[in-house]
């Protein structure tokens, strides 16, 4: 078997990284009132949105595999005059949209970006750490632009985040799922093309490009930006950032009711976000810059941001709490994250054998990624793979599997585990 085991030192240390997680988002009627537009175009918006045979496409769970659905949705609202902004592996999609009526405004669909139950894998690093998008994902973005402001504000970045509001559906009244009652409002800005975007970075001096790269790692990092390339980060004619598209890839997470979700409910840390952000520009922009001698300085900035992030770091203040309980607490730590990798895999195993029902597993791979930060996932998954030798598959190949969204919604190609 391939060297990468985890060994009982990785979960060990993973005790002593500093994770930094952010509280649940309110995600109730009452906690997204404050984000409802309230302007003279809302009435127009909602009329627009809540159309027969708009409104189903626009509030179920999006589908990124059904190809005949997907034609079957631009097909319908192309005919009601909207035009279709978002593009999945180069073919118009339907979750972005523009209307006459309603100028200015970008609608985005607030819908779930899997069926219930199941969950939707983002992007991953170098180091095969794993993003996992959330159902709530649409709405929490509006969030998370806030989030990217507050975070350029304090660093005196200039930057341009679009507003974002909601609009309710007409007689949604008794609807409770965000997903089904909502869709996005978006302030149309300027942007450069990515094209265009590219070639001024690229045409500016080496201390421009030093620059604009700091900003942007800077917001990756502190905000734990996930989804960070240049479809989504332009530049407008004004050479300022323009943040488009703020889904917090599971940094946040909609808040649950229940005591223990009260105590444990929580989203990815924002170290893990941010390691996994700066390896998505990384990848993403600078396979061009490499080539063009111009585009080197801001490639090169980025690339020691990366590197100097890919380790996760250690946090002081658990240092000396490991030292006050003589070791105690990570040795509690490192076992309750061993046992429950193997409880994990077992389970994993029985619903494999028993029922053979890939959708099952969506819960479990869903709370088994997310229980270990800064292990490495692909050393975790082939722990699965060699003590449960039941799989054919590894665990990362049974997540694409088991998520059929995933390689549509992530532009990456998915890096699979090595196997001998
Ligand atoms: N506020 C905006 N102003 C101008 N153009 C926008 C704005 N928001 C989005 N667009 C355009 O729409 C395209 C798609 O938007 P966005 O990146 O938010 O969605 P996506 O990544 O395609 O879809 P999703 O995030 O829902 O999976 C952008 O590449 C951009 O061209
Ligand atoms: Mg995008």
């Amino acid at each position: 078997m391939n060297g990468t085991r985890p060994t009982f030192s990785d979960f060990f240390k993973s005790y002593y990284y500093s994770n930094t997680f952010l509280a649940p988002v309110d995600t109730s009627v009452r906690g997204l009132s404050k984000h409802i537009l309230n302007d003279e175009t809302a009435t127009t918006a909602q009329n627009l949105i809540s159309q027969e045979g708009v409104q189903e496409i626009l509030s179920a769970p999006l589908t990124y595999t059904d190809e005949n659905k997907i034609e079957e949705n631009n097909n319908a609202l192309k005919e009601k005059g909207f035009e279709l902004l978002s593009k999945k592996s180069g073919k118009e999609f339907y979750s972005v949209l523009k209307h006459e009526s309603l100028p200015g405004r970008i609608i985005k669909s607030g819908a779930a970006r899997t069926e219930e139950g199941k969950f939707c894998i983002g992007p991953t690093n170098d180091r095969n750490e794993m993003a996992i998008f959330t159902k709530e994902e649409s709405i929490l973005r509006i969030e998370m632009a806030d989030r990217i402001r507050k975070i350029a504000r304090e660093n005196n970045i200039n930057v341009v985040v679009p507003e974002k509001k909601l609009v309710e559906y007409a007689n949604s009244e008794n609807t409770l799922d965000p997903t089904r009652k909502y869709c996005v409002i978006c302030e149309e800005v300027e942007i450069l093309s990515r094209d265009e975007t590219l070639k001024n970075i690229e045409n500016m001096d080496e201390q421009g490009q030093r620059k604009i790269a700091k900003d942007i790692c800077t917001i990756i990092k502190k905000a734990g930006l996930v989804d960070a390339n240049l479809d989504n980060i332009r530049l407008n004619k004004e050479g300022q950032l323009v943040f488009l598209d703020t889904e917090p890839a599971g940094l946040m997470v909609a808040k649950k009711r229940g005591f223990l979700n009260c105590i444990f409910q929580k989203g990815a840390s924002v170290e893990k976000c941010a390691r996994i952000g700066l390896s998505t520009l990384s990848k993403n922009c600078l396979d061009r810059m490499q080539e063009v001698v111009s585009g080197q300085s801001f490639a090169n900035e980025v690339n020691r941001e990366l590197e100097a992030l890919s380790q996760p770091k250690l946090s002081k203040c658990k240092i000396v709490l490991s030292i006050f309980t003589v070791g105690l607490l990570p040795l509690i730590y490192a076992i309750a994250a061993y046992a429950k990798t193997r409880f994990t895999a077992r389970i994993a195993q029985k619903i494999q054998e028993n029922h053979n029902d890939i959708n099952k597993l969506h819960p479990l791979l869903f709370q088994f990624y997310k229980q270990v930060e800064g292990v490495p996932f692909d050393r975790v998954a082939s722990f699965i793979n060699q003590e449960e030798s039941v799989y054919n598959d590894d665990l990362k190949d049974l997540a694409w599997k088991a998520n059929d969204t995933g390689q549509h919604k992530n532009k990456l190609p998915p890096t699979r585990s090595k196997k001998n």
